[in-house]
């Protein structure tokens, strides 16, 4: 494993606490060792400039569906289409998108731009709204482009509810639920950083511990970005 050049922590995450690590760019996150001796690896950026909630409602517009449960996931070739039609803050907030993917992709990641509404997808699949842990394939790459941000919850700080059998898009899934211990102080990420995860609680360290904060009626979608 590559030895990570030492990065500044945010303040937003937990101090002393080695299963969430801190890097300083996209190589030595996956170098850091997810799965291995972390659960997290988190790239924080530097606030992002566009208008990121004016975009994700703009992009609701043109590709939502309130009926369909399960959400839109956008991709690369959608967007450049989107992008010529947009202009200022707008514009620079889906091109920061674009170039963002052809990064993840020269990296060997492929994903999609989820749009996440209140009244679709997620009110069917409440459990993403507890703490749980995924189960998946691979781990995952994940970037939230506006609030709210993903909570997380320290493994210390948890305590194991059971497995929780619920509805992610239109398969079945069953996930491991957490609550938090009494005094935990769940955190979240920054908008705009980048973490990658354990996506097995059958990796070497236990689950990454997180849910997806509740957006209220009248917000803009989140934009989530997801891959692997
Ligand atoms: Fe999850």
């Amino acid at each position: 494993m590559a030895k990570s050049s030492t990065v500044k922590r945010p303040s937003y995450v937990p101090k002393d606490y080695d299963l969430l690590k801190v890097v300083g760019s996209l190589k030595d996150m996956f170098n850091a060792g997810v799965g291995e001796v972390c659960n997290v690896v988190l790239f924080p950026r530097k606030k992002l400039s566009g208008d990121f909630n004016g975009l994700a409602r703009r992009l609701w517009k043109d590709f939502g569906d309130p009926n369909d449960l399960e959400f839109p996931e956008l991709h690369k070739e959608d967007l450049e289409q989107v992008v010529t039609s947009l202009r200022g803050r707008q514009k620079i907030a889906c091109q920061k998108i674009i170039d963002d993917i052809v990064t993840f992709e020269s990296h060997g990641f492929h994903g999609g731009l989820r749009l996440i509404v209140p009244d679709s997808y997620m009110k069917v699949n409440a459990a993403v709204h507890e703490f749980h842990g995924d189960v998946a394939e691979g781990h995952r790459l994940m970037c939230c482009y506006n609030a709210p941000v993903t909570e997380a919850l320290r493994n210390d700080e948890a305590v194991y509810k059971g497995i929780r059998t619920t509805v992610s898009g239109r398969n079945e899934k069953e996930f491991p639920v957490y609550k938090p211990e009494k005094g935990a102080k769940p955190f979240s990420f920054g908008v705009g950083d980048i973490w990658y995860q354990v996506s097995n609680y059958w990796s070497d360290v236990d689950a990454f511990i997180h849910r997806a904060v509740e957006t209220k009626a009248g917000d803009p979608p989140r934009l989530l970005f997801a891959a692997t």
